[in-house]
């Protein structure tokens, strides 16, 4: 009997502004290496967005959350839209799967795959290749606060920045996995602001007792303002990072510019074992949407990190070389809008190479 077609069961939202057509390249080289490496994908799209929003009224109902939990993955193009209020739709989609299927590591490589798209002075790919993991469900993006006698002269406003052991024991679990696995530097360093805001005592204290169980590993600190210092002057020196959510979500917009900008930068939202979200980390550009010159490079290697996670490693080794190759060999000189290719040459560019790579 012929053995069975290993399947995967994909959500996918599209989203806003540029967000589709992005997808749709990055779906497209998933079809190119899915005939490749002889597995298949059930994909089911979501309208959610805030176009939607706009046509129905409609966010994202509590029975989607229990749906995505029966698939393997969910790909996610990008959410935002100046026409609403500030983060409705982001919190409602992009937190909503976040945290309500609980994805407590925010993971997002920082790799520079060719000199000339980096903006530092001497630096080469050897010298910016490190992984940023950030928490995702916890500190001020929990939500916990509010406003008092809002509008008038009197007026209170609280966001708490909230920690807990579970929370930050797991994700600094999770740090030292990937520090371990992928066997380079063998170094992680804990990024916080524990001089300043006490409450990340707990991160220093659990930093510690969980490093005992990982002698291998080499252990280091910096603050977050340092952090960014180091990140700049001396990226060479990052082989894991972990962070809270809040400063993981400023570095990390550092850390995208170091290898190339926004037009690369790839993330997965992960809870290991169970569904995950994978989303590029740029925007939904919308003055960009519809023209055809948006980069998909991020969504497709945001289709690559996807891949890693479902075990499909070769697939993934595929499309980083692809990519790699293409950047590195200037056949794509830049991540911008105005590189002069259109968002559909550079994906039909990735696919074309992808079996030979
Ligand atoms: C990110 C984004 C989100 C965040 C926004 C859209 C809420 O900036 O994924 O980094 O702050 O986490
Ligand atoms: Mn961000």
């Amino acid at each position: 009997m012929a053995k069975e077609k290993k399947s995967y069961k994909i959500a996918i939202f599209a989203g806003d502004g540029i967000g589709p057509e992005v997808v749709r390249e990055g779906l497209k080289v998933l079809d190119e290496i899915e005939g490749l490496e002889g597995f298949g994908t059930e994909r089911v799209e979501y309208p959610y967005c805030t176009q939607h929003y706009l046509d129905t009224g409609e966010l994202m109902p509590e029975a989607i959350f229990d749906e995505l939990r029966k698939f393997d993955a969910i790909l996610v193009g990008a959410i935002g839209d100046p026409r609403v209020e500030v983060g409705l739709v982001e919190r409602a989609i992009i937190g909503g799967i976040r945290f309500r299927l609980d994805l407590y590591v925010n993971l997002r490589p920082i790799k520079l795959y060719a000199e000339h798209l980096c903006p530092l002075k001497d630096k080469k790919p050897e010298d910016i290749d490190f992984v940023v993991v950030r928490e995702n469900t916890e500190d001020l993006y929990a939500g916990i606060g509010g406003f008092l006698k809002k509008g008038t002269p009197d007026e209170v406003a609280l966001q708490e920045m909230i920690f807990t052991r579970k929370g930050v024991e797991r994700v600094i679990r999770y740090a030292f996995d990937v520090a371990r696995k992928r066997n380079m530097g063998k170094k992680l360093t804990l990024v916080d602001k524990a001089n300043a805001v006490r409450a990340m005592d707990l991160w220093t204290r659990t930093f510690e007792e969980v490093g005992r169980e990982y002698e291998d590993i080499e252990k280091d600190h910096a603050y977050v303002d340092a952090a960014t210092m180091w990140m700049v002057k001396n990226p060479e020196w990052f082989d894991v990072i972990v962070v809270n959510n809040m400063f993981g979500d400023i570095i990390t917009d550092l850390g995208a510019m170091l290898q190339g900008g926004m037009g690369v930068a790839a993330s997965g939202n992960i809870h290991p074992g169970q569904v995950s979200m994978f989303e590029p980390i740029h925007g939904s550009a919308p003055k960009y949407a519809g023209k055809n010159v948006a980069n998909p490079l991020a969504t497709i290697e945001t289709i690559k990190m996807m891949l890693e996670f479902l075990g499909e490693e070769r697939g993934a080794q595929r499309i980083g070389k692809r990519v790699e190759f293409l950047l590195a060999s200037k056949q794509i000189a830049s991540l911008s809008a105005a590189s002069g290719l259109s968002t559909s040459q550079i994906g039909d560019m990735v696919t074309e190479g992808l079996a030979e790579s």
